[in-house]
């Protein structure tokens, strides 16, 4: 049977972590995945999570199932993140997953269980993953709408409504919560409420995607958009990770909330998330929600874990700054500005595949097709090498 298979495609920037791994020369630079790293290099255990760990180890006295749905407490923190902490949790249903990925698989076969025939629509650009994961690994048609303008770096709105426009009812559009991937651009909050308004006369259903919260102006400031959207929305969904504002990449922390007005239809689709987790993989993995968890529910380490994000963030857009500076500064122009403020770790620098292939070759500087870089790679001693490299190869 097996033999008939041909390699399968893999996903473009998992291919890429395999080369630079490959890529012998010391100096190069890996700008490929979303991951935080410190000027060192170095992607540490964060001290609230080696603490809430330690708590865990010490208290922890039984390995027995939890449930379908994983921790309970877990996925309320993760909602109050969302909501604020005041939400009225009888409106919302969650279920941990394995990753914010697992929290949008749950959600795409949610989706699929209620309507089979619902379009998933996919901003363009947007994370290369969100196709297969929602669309056709699932077996959900897609379609994309235009969401960013390379020559003025900003959303293009109204292209994206009149593509929306085009939507049928219960149709599923995907927004990125904050720090959209790969643009670095988000929509203001006009624009989100604008939108609200605008998906609830069309009766579509928004799955807010938040891979970064955290990472843009901050916890209460990155779900103010999502709020104001929410506001006009009689059922949405949301999926959270915490990979990158915890940095528990590996452990596989992530949620799906479905927020309604109506509270028996939340719960509904509660018991189906767990339902579809049963038939998938039966349960989540505890460890690091219950990490997470630990954390959010004790004041002094959630104080410290405030501190950790709010230094990654300020470090983050420090580099950012410093980068479109020196580029500044290489080419007498401002055309690299918009890297400044962007937010997130990514800025799509719209680049050609020539222009990566020398990067690569010439440079060993490796970026994600169409240019984007992981800013939250860069180190400050690499910041002149880079911006130089990109000078060259774009000339
Ligand atoms: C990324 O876009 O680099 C991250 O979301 C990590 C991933 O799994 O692709």
């Amino acid at each position: 049977m097996f033999q008939n298979l041909q390699p399968p495609t893999v996903d473009a920037i998992i291919a890429l972590m395999a080369k630079v791994n490959a890529d012998e020369r010391a100096d190069k630079i890996d700008l490929s995945v979303g991951i935080y790293k410190d000027e060192e290099g170095r992607t540490p255990v964060m001290k609230a999570v080696s603490e809430a760990e330690d708590r865990l180890h010490a208290s922890q006295d039984t390995k027995k199932y939890v449930g379908m749905t994983g921790d309970v407490e877990f996925n309320k923190e993760m909602t109050k993140l969302m909501l604020g902490a005041d939400a009225d949790l009888s409106l919302t249903g969650a279920a941990q997953a394995p990753g914010g990925s697992g929290a949008l698989r749950l959600l795409s076969e949610l989706v699929k269980t209620a309507k089979a025939d619902a379009t998933v629509w996919l901003s363009d650009p947007t994370w290369p993953n969100h196709h297969s994961l929602l669309g056709s690994g699932v077996g959900l048609a897609v379609e994309v709408y235009p969401y960013f303008d390379y020559d003025t770096q900003n959303v293009r709105f109204d292209d994206m409504c009149a593509a929306l426009s085009k939507a049928k009812k219960d149709d599923v559009v995907v927004l990125h919560g904050c720090c959209h991937n790969p643009t670095g651009r988000d929509m203001s909050i006009e624009q989100w409420d604008t939108l609200g308004k605008f998906i609830a006369e069309k009766g579509l259903i928004p799955l807010i995607d938040f891979a970064y919260l955290g990472f843009g102006d901050g916890l209460d400031e990155d779900v103010l958009g999502m709020q104001a959207l929410l506001k006009h929305i009689p059922t949405a969904m949301i999926a959270v990770s915490c990979s990158k504002n915890f940095g528990v990449y590996r452990d596989r922390v992530g949620c799906a909330i479905v927020v309604s007005d109506d509270a028996e239809l939340a719960k509904v689709c509660q018991g189906h998330l767990g339902a579809i987790a049963r038939r998938i993989y039966s349960m989540p993995p505890d460890h690091g929600a219950a990490v997470v968890r630990t954390i959010l529910q004790d004041a002094e380490l959630t104080k410290i874990w405030k501190e950790e994000l709010t230094e990654m963030r300020g470090r983050v857009n420090g580099l950012r700054e410093e980068f479109s500076a020196k580029l500044r500064e290489l080419t007498g122009t401002n055309k690299w500005d918009f890297i400044a403020n962007q937010r997130g770790m990514f800025t799509l620098l719209g680049l050609n595949d020539d222009e990566i292939a020398a990067l690569r070759d010439d440079h060993a500087i490796y970026v994600v097709k169409g240019g984007r870089i992981n800013v939250a790679g860069l180190q400050q001693s690499k910041i002149e090498k880079l911006a130089k490299a990109l000078v060259e190869v774009t000339s």
